[in-house]
């Protein structure tokens, strides 16, 4: 029977656990978009994951959408990873690179030469971008021309390259939560009128594309997916989400990619059942879920891993807390996003809260 704590096969990847550390971005970034020197510490803290999934990360300098965020494009960049890859691999863990193109969910002060960011319509989104001054509302993008979607591709492919180069297990594209695939993918957010919009079968061939070219880079196994159903977040809506993903899953490579990630957030329709069986490949579950939650899909058969956040975020040793059942840390909302060690590298372990219980 399938449990947390039992091997699987992701692509490529053999992982020891089906514990799969969720990205998330912590905008602790250098200036130059090369990881911040605690990254590397941060990531060999919770190699004990099967899988660890980094931070989004942007495949092209257009593609940043957050203060301190990091890039996969430059020398620079390149070797900052390394250093992280080395020391997740020498603490025995696994990690894939997620690349991040936000899209229209950035703002001049966060791209190139201070441009409008750029999307596959120029329709603006509701709400605020997080910028170096601080919060500002976004502005409406620029829609880009064909060839340019076709540039992004290229980018999207060069960075899986210069992942895998810095010594990535593999790599996933962030399909989810409102980001650039997103917004090709949902009728709110395009409105184009070449082979890149109008019909679904055009909406979705952004996403295909980009993992075949990915994949094509990588080689079979090491490309995985993340999508997000119905998340309404950053005012990203669909007319069709049912029809749209299901289409979407279908047409995936299943048998040369590595996984496809959903997270589900406050929807009621059972996605997994519909997306599962149209998929085939290794199958992640996240959003929400705790130890009993998780173990109830391993069980189940309903997933092949489980992705967890907030609470990795919080314990590096997350599995060594699921075994004993220990209680966990929680995590600091205020420190997510804000530079240093602060709520960073410094959740402590099991053995060192007993280690301070003890000395105090
Ligand atoms: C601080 C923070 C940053 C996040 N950044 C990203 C990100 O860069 N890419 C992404 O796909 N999801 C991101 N997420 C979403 C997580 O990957 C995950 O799907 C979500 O937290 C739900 O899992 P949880 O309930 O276990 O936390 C972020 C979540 C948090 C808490």
């Amino acid at each position: 029977m399938q449990s947390l704590f039992t091997p699987v096969r992701l692509g490529k990847a053999d992982i020891l656990n089906r514990f799969v550390m969720a990205p998330m971005t912590r905008s602790r970034a250098n200036v130059d978009g090369s990881p911040g020197s605690l990254a590397a510490t941060y990531y060999a803290q919770r190699a004990d994951a099967g899988l660890i999934i980094t931070e989004g990360v942007f495949p092209s300098a257009d593609g940043k959408g957050y203060v301190r965020t990091p890039g996969i494009e430059t020398e620079a960049q390149i070797a900052g990873w390394k250093a992280v890859a080395t020391a997740v691999h020498d603490a025995g863990g696994r990690i894939f690179m997620q690349l991040m193109h936000t899209g229209r969910i950035s703002h001049p002060l966060l791209q190139p030469e201070g441009k409008a960011p750029v999307a596959p319509s120029a329709i603006r989104p509701q709400g605020q971008s997080w910028t170096d001054e601080g919060q500002k509302d976004f502005v409406t993008p620029r829609a880009l021309t064909t060839v340019e979607v076709k540039d992004i591709i290229a980018a999207y492919r060069r960075a899986t390259g210069n992942a895998l180069a810095a010594g990535f297990d593999g790599v996933e594209l962030h399909g989810a939560t409102g980001y650039l695939p997103e917004q090709f993918l949902s009728s709110g957010s395009n409105r184009r009128t070449d082979a890149y919009g109008g019909s679904l079968e055009n909406r979705a061939r952004f996403i295909l594309e980009t993992l075949a070219a990915m994949i094509e880079e990588a080689g079979p196994g090491r490309v995985g997916l993340k999508i997000s159903p119905e998340m309404n977040f950053n005012d990203i809506k669909d007319d069709a989400p049912e029809e749209t993903y299901g289409y979407l899953v279908e047409h995936l490579n299943a048998k040369d990619m590595a996984y496809l990630h959903v997270a589900l957030f406050g929807t009621a329709k059972d996605y997994h059942a519909l997306l599962r069986p149209r998929f085939g490949g290794a199958y992640i579950v996240g959003g929400g879920l705790t130890r009993d939650s998780a173990e109830a899909l391993l069980r189940e058969g309903k997933a092949d891993a489980v992705a967890f956040g907030s609470s990795f975020l919080a314990n590096p040793d997350l599995p060594e807390r699921f075994r004993r059942n220990a209680p966990l840390n929680q995590p600091d909302r205020a420190t997510f996003y804000t530079p240093g060690a602060n709520g960073y590298t410094d959740y402590p372990t099991l053995a060192q809260s007993s280690g301070q219980a003890a000395a105090h």
